[in-house]
């Protein structure tokens, strides 16, 4: 299989750093800072959940490690290297699906691989693979049509493993499945990402998805959204789901709810009184 590889197989890939990144969206008059000043850094191989508000900004720096959205201002590189543009090596899932709803299950999973030349047989052979690993056997030959809504994310995450990306970008992938599916697509892509072990960003606002998720949550602020805090999970792996009961679970929980309450801070305008006298 023409799989990507890293550069230098003797180190480990998937190494994302973000530093002091503002990025801005919107035209002239209407511009505004989605995102302010970020800084953070995800190491090979780990699990991070962005945590945040309806709004905060999220799936605009997502979207910006992904390389579909320019950076305003700082610093944002992949394995040392600046993310200039969108990438294979950088696999985005979103909460709708993208497959091409013409094409089998497994030609969608073989499409990446077909447009980097891979022969057929051999593309074919990485799909039912990777659709093996996600749960599919035996779907291959169906349209996405055919598939529940779980099972069409399922083919979504397949057609971003088989390039074997540097790393894996979820944004809220799991946000319009029942409660029910959302929980079993949680343990399968926990299942899929200790088979393949690939640094993952998850972004969620759902703040018991990133306690069951994550190695790390970083906690973002209302818009223009700022980092609040950046949590180190202390939960051991596999999870399972009576995680959701254990006493230190709901303990962060009630921490991290009371900081996506805390409320949005005053422009610097605000502490000015009606006569123009600032505070002391
Ligand atoms: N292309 C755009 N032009 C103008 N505003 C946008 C655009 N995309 C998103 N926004 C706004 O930017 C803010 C951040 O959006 P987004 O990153 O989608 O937030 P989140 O994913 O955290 O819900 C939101 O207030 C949203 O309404
Ligand atoms: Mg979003």
């Amino acid at each position: 299989m023409n799989i990507r590889v890293a550069d230098d197989l003797t180190h480990a890939v998937g190494c994302i750093d973000v530093t002091h990144v503002s990025i801005s969206l919107g035209e002239e008059a209407e511009a505004f800072e989605a995102v302010s000043d970020l800084s953070f850094a995800v190491t090979p191989g780990e699990f991070v959940c962005i945590l945040g508000p309806s709004g905060c900004g999220k799936s605009t720096l997502l979207g910006a490690v992904a390389g579909h959205l320019k950076i305003g201002g700082g610093q944002l590189t992949v394995d040392g290297k600046p993310v200039l543009g969108p990438s294979p090596d950088r696999g985005i899932v979103f909460q709708q699906h993208t497959l091409f709803p013409w094409k089998r299950v497994r030609d969608n999973v073989a499409f990446g691989p077909k447009m980097r030349g891979v022969g057929k047989q051999e593309r074919r052979r990485a799909a039912d693979q990777i659709l093996q690993l996600v749960g599919l056997s035996g779907f291959e030959h169906f349209y996405p049509s055919q598939l529940s809504g779980g099972m069409q994310q399922r083919v979504e995450i397949a057609r971003v493993l088989i390039n074997r990306p540097r790393v894996l970008l979820m944004d809220e992938p799991f946000g319009a499945l029942d409660a029910q599916t959302r929980n079993m697509m949680q343990e399968v892509l926990l299942d899929i990402w200790t088979e393949i072990p690939t640094t993952t960003v998850f972004v969620t606002h759902d703040i018991d998805e990133a306690l069951f998720l994550a190695d790390r949550i970083v906690v973002m602020s209302a818009r223009p959204g700022r980092i609040v805090e950046d949590l180190r999970l202390p939960f051991a792996r596999p999870r399972v789901s009576d995680l959701v009961t254990d006493v230190e679970f709901v303990r962060l929980k009630r921490h991290v709810r009371g900081l996506l309450r805390q409320p949005e801070k005053a422009p610097q305008l605000a502490r000015l009184d009606p006569l123009g006298v600032q505070e002391a």
